[in-house]
Formats: C-alpha cells, sequence, structure tokens
C-alpha cells in the first residue's frame, strides 16, 4: 500500500507513520513526502528515512488550483493509493479533493464535528470542555467536516495550558494514525455512497 504524506512543519505523525511502518505494524510504504514549506522539520525526519521528498511551495504558483495541480502531478507520479494529510496546513481546492476522493485522509486536533478550523486546543480550553481529542476523517469539500472514521478522546485537566493539552492530543494522533493507515493497507477501510466502511460494516 503506497503512501504519499503531505506536511507543512514539524512532522511528529509522519514520524510516528514511519516506526509503524519500520515496527512492522503497518504495512505499507511512503513513496513521497511532500511539503509546501521548505524548512518543514518533517522533510528531515523524511530524508533521514531515505525517503524522497519533494516541495512545491504555494507561492510559487498563481492560484491554488496550479498550486493543486502541481501537487497533483508529483503525486500521481510516486504513486499513491491513500494520500496522507499530516499537518499539511493549506486549505485543497475541490480539484484536488476530487481526484483522491475516497483516497485522502486528515487529522484534526479536535473531537469533530467540534471545533474545525484552527486553535482547537485553545477553544477547547476557553470552552471550559471536560474532553478533548483527535479525529480522522476523509477529506471532502467541507473544511474538517468530512465523513469520521475514528476519534481519540483525552480528558482535560484543570491547570492545563494549550501546550499541555495539545500533547496529551499529540500522544492520541500518532497511535490514531498508524491504526488507521493500518486498515487502509489491510483493504478494510473504504468511502463508499453509504459513507465510511470498515470491514464491511457501514459505521
Ligand atoms: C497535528 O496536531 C495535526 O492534528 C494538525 O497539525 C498538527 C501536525 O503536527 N492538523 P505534526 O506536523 O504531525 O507534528
Amino acid at each position: 500500500h503506497r503512501l504519499v504524506v503531505l506536511i507543512s512543519g514539524a512532522g511528529t505523525n509522519l514520524q510516528a507513520i514511519l516506526d509503524a511502518i519500520a515496527a512492522g505494524d503497518l504495512p505499507a510504504r511512503v513513496t513521497l513526502v511532500l511539503s509546501n514549506r521548505a524548512g518543514a522539520p518533517g522533510l528531515a525526519r523524511a530524508e533521514r528515512a531515505g525517503l524522497s521528498t519533494a516541495v512545491i511551495n504555494h507561492r510559487d504558483y498563481d492560484g491554488r488550483e496550479a498550486f493543486d495541480r502541481a501537487m497533483i502531478e508529483r503525486i500521481d507520479a510516486a504513486g499513491a493509493d491513500t494520500v496522507v494529510l499530516a499537518g499539511f496546513m493549506r486549505i485543497l481546492s475541490p480539484l484536488f479533493v476530487g481526484h483522491y476522493q475516497g483516497r485522502l485522509l486528515n487529522i484534526h486536533p479536535s473531537l469533530l464535528p467540534k471545533y474545525p478550523g484552527l486553535d482547537t486546543h485553545a477553544r477547547a480550553l476557553a470552552a471550559g470542555d471536560a474532553e478533548h481529542g483527535c479525529s480522522l476523517h476523509f477529506v471532502t469539500d467541507e473544511l474538517d467536516g468530512g465523513p469520521l472514521i475514528a476519534r481519540a478522546a483525552v480528558p482535560v485537566n484543570e491547570n492545563d495550558s494549550v501546550e499541555t493539552l495539545s500533547k496529551r492530543v499529540q500522544t492520541q494522533e500518532h497511535s490514531l494514525y498508524p491504526r488507521v493507515l493500518r486498515w487502509r493497507a489491510e483493504g478494510r477501510l473504504h468511502l463508499t455512497d453509504q459513507g465510511v466502511e470498515l470491514d464491511g460494516e457501514t459505521l
């Protein structure tokens, strides 16, 4: 199962995926790590693992579709059974999302449908939520609104800051992404007209 991973930043989710592959827990290989930022620390992780990397800077393109078209070309040349958004901080056009319909996954740091968009940890703290977490979903045109695959919850503690809370959530992200990708790699997880299907059952 060929994965292409898209990043913009630290790449700790990418690292968790690479670690799971190395440990034999994820029967997949990463054919390309693509970043829109040349300085993304995640690129160094990819290089350390001997993977192909590419940088496609959105600033070099005239508009979202031209940028997305350049990414599609690169991703398809690498070969992707699943395209993994792992801290990729650009909004993708309907062109891109449509092209990878059913094989495009994203992780979002909130218990969706709560808190789509940015600053999720601060918003959960401000709301006084007792619980927070992360969600894995298929990507559709609605921002952070695609069909949910799985969520992982953590408690919010009284003295939590954005840092302590986001760290707790990230630990969950790092086990959730490899787990869900394993379902994909084993051919158990699909997006159908009925919604998300896992092991032949619609969630
Ligand atoms: C994660 O919190 C993810 O949920 C969000 O961006 C962050 C990426 O972190 N979409 P990393 O680059 O994987 O370390």
